[in-house]
């Protein structure tokens, strides 16, 4: 790929409505994950949702994405949702595991066959 293609698209993300966290070990930054909280979503699947979880190649299988989405969904309960919703891409090297074993269930696909996977709260 030459730097000619390169792009930069829109990445916009509404500061009212996205609830973004690191994870800390001691000092080091090895997780991130970015929540959404917006009761007035017209789709359900996006008023209390987790938008984007990483956890650093070295830490993964630690618990500390497990910790992560945990925390995510104490604050929604505290917002007073009753389910914490997530889109992936099914796929052996997905995450669909990871959020089958903390707690996800599979309610539904989106229109581009992302599974739609809910923990209720
Ligand atoms: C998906 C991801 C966030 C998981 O974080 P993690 O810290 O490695 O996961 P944890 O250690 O907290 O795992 C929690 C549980 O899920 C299981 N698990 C995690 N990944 C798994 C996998 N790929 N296959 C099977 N089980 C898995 C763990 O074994 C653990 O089970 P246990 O509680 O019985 O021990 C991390 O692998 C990652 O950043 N992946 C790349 C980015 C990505 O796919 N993000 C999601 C996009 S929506």
């Amino acid at each position: 790929m030459t730097p000619t293609s390169y792009a930069i698209a829109d990445a916009y993300i509404n500061p009212l409505t996205s609830w973004p966290r690191v994870v800390l070990d001691g000092d080091r930054v090895v997780g991130f994950i970015r929540g959404n909280f917006d009761p007035e979503a017209q789709q359900e699947e996006f008023r209390s949702c987790i938008w984007r979880i990483n956890v650093a190649a070295d830490a993964q299988g630690a618990g500390i994405g497990k910790f992560a989405a945990l925390a995510l969904a104490d604050e929604a309960r505290s917002r007073g949702f009753t389910r914490l919703t997530v889109i992936w891409e099914p796929g052996e090297e997905g995450p669909e595991e990871f959020f089958l074993r903390i707690g996800f269930t599979i309610i539904g696909q989106t229109q581009y066959g992302e599974n739609i996977g809910a923990l209720e709260l």
